[in-house]
């Protein structure tokens, strides 16, 4: 059946950073093709769910939102599947609901345009494929403004096979992206507002690259060089390996201004025997070893991590070494998940998954042992003084929300302060998730 061309367009992002970031080099590609973003409340001709496969719950989302998708007088938009559901089922989402038009991967989308194209012409447009010739030096340059926080991707895939884990398989191998495609980038979205870049990656820190200068750098050259770019103010990067985190790249939390003193390094549990299981290949005491040696670098540093518990064969001896790790760890914030079996991962065939109550009952014992030092690290911030960057707007009149350095969300009364304003605040007060601060003077941006 063909279809006419769609003109508006809706790109919907689900799971991590990077598939936001792809949405938005989506939404470019979409818009350089002459296509408009449906406006808010407005019914778009084309919707592309940009997909995450990480956990089950996330896939089912997907099913569950092409359902919603149907209109009233039984038509509905054009459908794309984008992102790592697409990677993982390819044509099988195709098989299993005729709703979806079209089914590209994360390392495809470039090719979106045409694959609109053969719907219209009524042809199949199924497009897996992992091409040799990355999508970055195929798709347009950054042209919409950008808010004051921006995300820039540098690395892509993973090479650890974590049993668990299904980012191997939809994202492909680790590959880095240039030095000087990443540096254009960053001062694109400087010109276009950003005031702050986080670095994206699976692995974010096995980043490697050659200079200017044709030296192999590693990610810790590539934060200095952005450092040296007039108009930013603030450097952060996500996702990294405990593996890959060099001495020279903890030294530029050290040393670098623009560095800001938070790092996000999962290890997933507590225990050698479930971390060898994993196939996360370190330990708990070298992963502890590498948070001292952080926290030497940079006092203030906060932390940040990623659990799962429940993985198969975890006992209760092992889950409470899991707790233990987090009093040891001291973390501002994490992100804690019940194990959930993917299919194509070795943990997925493994004996001894964990019955659900017993999952459900670990997550709730660990989360309210994070959110106790999540808590307790808000807390300390009260009485402070601290600059924060004003992001968006708060849920009430003339309120605005910004970021301390430590990541934590900040709400301010901000009759004399804009969004994109780095301001300096008096932290007031406390809670779970986020701070109350008063403006303390503005700062000479
Ligand atoms: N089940 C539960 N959590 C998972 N993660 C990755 N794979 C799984 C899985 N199969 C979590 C890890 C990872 C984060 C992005 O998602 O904690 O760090
Ligand atoms: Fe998945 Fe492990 Fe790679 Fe992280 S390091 S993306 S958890 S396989």
């Amino acid at each position: 059946m063909t279809q006419s061309p769609p003109k508006t367009y809706h790109v919907k992002s689900f799971g991590c950073q990077m598939n936001v970031y792809d949405g938005e080099r989506m939404s470019e590609l979409l818009t350089a093709r002459g296509m408009t973003p449906a406006s808010e409340g407005a019914e778009a001709d084309l919707v592309v769910l940009n997909t995450c496969h990480i956990r089950e719950k996330a896939v089912d989302k997907v099913y569950s939102d092409i359902g919603r998708l149907k209109r009233e007088d039984g038509s509905r938009p054009m459908i794309a599947v984008a992102g790592c559901v697409a990677q993982a089922e390819g044509s099988e989402i195709t098989r299993r609901t005729k709703a979806v038009d079209i089914v590209v991967g994360p390392q495809a989308y470039h090719r979106l345009p045409g694959l609109i194209d053969d719907v219209v012409a009524g042809r199949e447009a199924v497009d897996t494929d992992m091409p040799a010739h990355s999508k970055f030096e195929l798709l347009p340059g950054r042209t919409r403004r950008s808010g004051p926080s921006a995300f820039l991707t540098v690395q892509e895939g993973c090479d650890k096979f974590c049993t668990y884990c299904v980012v191997p398989y939809t994202r492909g191998a680790e590959v880095s992206r240039p030095w000087s495609a990443i540096l254009d980038e960053a001062r694109a979205l400087i010109d276009a507002g950003a005031r702050e870049i986080t670095l994206l990656g699976q692995n974010v820190n096995a980043w490697t690259g050659e200079d200017e200068a044709g030296r192999m750098q590693g990610l810790d050259a590539l934060i200095r060089a952005l450092d040296r770019l007039p108009g930013l103010a603030r450097i952060r990067y996500t996702t990294s390996h405990p593996n890959d985190m060099t001495q020279e790249l903890i030294e530029a939390h050290a040393e670098v201004p623009k560095l800001m003193p938070f790092l996000h390094l999962p290890v997933q549990a507590g225990s050698d025997r479930i971390l060898k299981a994993m196939n996360r290949s370190h330990s708990r005491e070298s992963y502890l070893r590498i948070l001292e040696r952080v926290r030497a670098a940079r006092s203030d540093i906060a932390l940040s991590g990623d659990f799962i518990v429940g993985f198969p064969g975890e006992t209760d001896a092992e889950f409470e070494e899991t707790l233990s790790i987090v009093r040891e760890a001291r973390y501002a914030q994490c992100f804690s998940f019940k194990y959930s079996p993917r299919p194509g991962t070795p943990a997925a065939d493994m004996a001894d998954q964990i019955a659900a109550d017993v999952m459900d009952e670990r997550l709730q014992r660990l989360q309210a042992a994070l959110n106790t030092h999540q808590h307790a690290f808000n807390q300390a911030t009260v009485g402070k003084r601290t600059t924060i960057l004003l992001e968006r707007k708060g849920r009430h009149p003339g309120q605005l929300i910004g970021k301390t350095p430590w990541l934590q969300s900040v709400h301010i009364d901000a009759a004399s302060a804009a969004i994109g304003d780095l301001i300096e605040v008096d932290i007031l007060s406390a809670g779970p998730n986020s701070l109350a601060g008063l403006i303390a003077s503005r700062q000479a941006a």
